[in-house]
């Protein structure tokens, strides 16, 4: 996650729509951190050498994984300056087990998507790089797998975010799949709380990239949630996010999961996002949530019982569930248990786990069933009992947990009492 905020927008969210190709010959103006006269037509990157003579290749039949490989893989070893700025970095403000485990590499997945999701005659839009407007020279956002920045679409001058593989990444085969995968997914998402992607191109440095729906913010920044220990600092984002703004997001979020998990985005395939957090929960101008980051997701053939022994330490520590740290068999649930995590700081106002070390979170949480304390109504306490159970077999599935939080709400005008400030209880 970056340190740096991102600047709220006046902008309207706008509907994303997917299948942008902008017309070539439309007088698009392109800003480049070296080209900033407005007015001069739009010029190719200034060091690309001279065309030289290409040689006739031998046309091979490749598959539609090979060839979409091929088409995310970077054109050019050449340097760019134009997504070059990596100033950004990821700071936490001083949390040990965060700092620590969210530092550390997360486990590559190779898993091939589905037949059903490849050989659906379904296409990545692809858009045209160059149209693009606006092009923000330093990143808005810093992950483990992209940097994002700020893009206009050409036009309608409507803001979206451009994701660009890191450079050091994107010579790894293993996180090129998984930004194709990435794409494939993005692309054929269709929910008011997924971010959309509305195509994929290449960066003229030659990097992978992906136009996503623009979020202002994220859950992590708007909520505070590194600082929310300071009494001050809670106070403000408790009057910001009233406990029926944060208890809505938490609807929110078990929706987008609920959806994920049912097959209805990709026909009877379950996606499992895996990396379920707060900085990966973005919030658009009007502070809905939209579930980002699909860089670890997997789709899974309900019918292939095999489909769902997947194992490894994936994601990340503080949401991650007993049976992914465990490296045991895990499928769908456990988002849920990620996302049960995620909702008792959003609803709590605290960070969950807060100053244990990696050993005392394997200990206690892991092995010893701890988990955040929710100062919360009886029938909210009991829904997140089922969905942090240590046990995958007993948690509730996400589309229960979206109906139950929608039945609470509307029986109960304060669901969540007074919050406590920061603590953790043996459950
Ligand atoms: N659509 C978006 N609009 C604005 N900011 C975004 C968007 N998507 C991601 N970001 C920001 O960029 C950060 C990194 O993006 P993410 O997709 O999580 O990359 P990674 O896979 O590297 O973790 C996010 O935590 C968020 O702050
Ligand atoms: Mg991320």
């Amino acid at each position: 996650m970056a340190s740096r905020e991102i600047a709220s927008s006046d902008d309207e969210p706008a509907a994303p729509r997917k299948g942008f190709k902008p017309t070539p010959e439309a007088p698009y103006r392109v800003v480049t951190p070296d080209v900033k006269d407005e007015t001069r037509p739009p010029s190719p990157p200034p060091e690309t050498p001279p065309a030289k003579p290409k040689r006739p290749q031998p046309i091979k039949a490749r598959s539609p994984v090979d060839n979409f490989l091929a088409w995310l893989s970077p054109r050019s070893s050449r340097e760019s300056k134009w997504m070059q700025p990596l100033t950004v970095r990821k700071s936490h403000g001083g949390d040990a087990l965060l700092d620590a485990l969210d530092a550390a590499p997360r486990a590559a997945t190779d898993r091939p998507l589905p037949g059903v999701v490849l050989d659906d005659g379904f296409k990545v839009p692809e858009f045209a790089y160059a149209a693009l407007v606006d092009v923000a020279a330093s990143p808005v956002g810093v992950g483990c797998q992209g940097e994002v920045y700020a893009v206009r679409r050409p036009k309608t001058g409507e803001k979206l975010a451009l994701k660009v593989l890191l450079r050091d990444v994107a010579t790894s085969p293993g996180e090129r799949r998984c930004f194709a995968r990435e794409a494939q997914l993005l692309a054929r998402m269709a929910h008011p709380n997924v971010c959309e992607t509305m195509g994929c191109s290449t960066t003229p440095g030659g990097l992978p990239c992906l136009l996503l729906t623009w979020c202002a913010s994220d859950v992590l920044r708007s909520l505070k949630l590194n600082d929310v220990a300071d009494p001050e600092t809670r106070h403000k984002v408790a009057k910001a996010w009233p406990a029926a703004e944060r208890l809505r997001l938490v609807a929110e979020l078990f929706g987008a999961l609920a959806y994920l998990h049912s097959g209805d985005a990709l026909r009877g395939v379950a996606v499992v996002h895996r990396d379920v957090k707060p900085e990966n929960l973005g919030l658009t101008d009007a502070r809905r949530l939209k579930l980002l980051d699909f860089g670890l997701a997997v789709a899974l053939e309900k019918e292939d019982a095999a489909a769902f022994e997947l194992t490894g330490d994936t994601g990340s520590r503080r949401y991650m569930a007993p049976e992914v740290a465990k490296q045991r068999p895990y499928a769908a649930p456990v988002d849920v248990y990620s996302a049960a995590i995620v909702s008792a700081e959003v609803l709590g106002l605290h960070r969950a786990f807060a100053g244990l070390s990696l050993e005392d979170h394997e200990r206690r949480v892991i092995d010893g069933g701890l988990r955040p304390r929710l100062q919360a109504s009886p029938r909210l306490q009991a829904l997140f009992a089922a969905l942090w159970d240590g046990d995958a077999g007993k948690r509730r599935d996400a589309a229960s947990a979206r109906d139950e939080l929608a039945a609470v709400v509307a029986a109960d005008s304060d669901p969540l009492r007074a919050t406590p400030s920061c603590a953790c209880v043996l459950s």
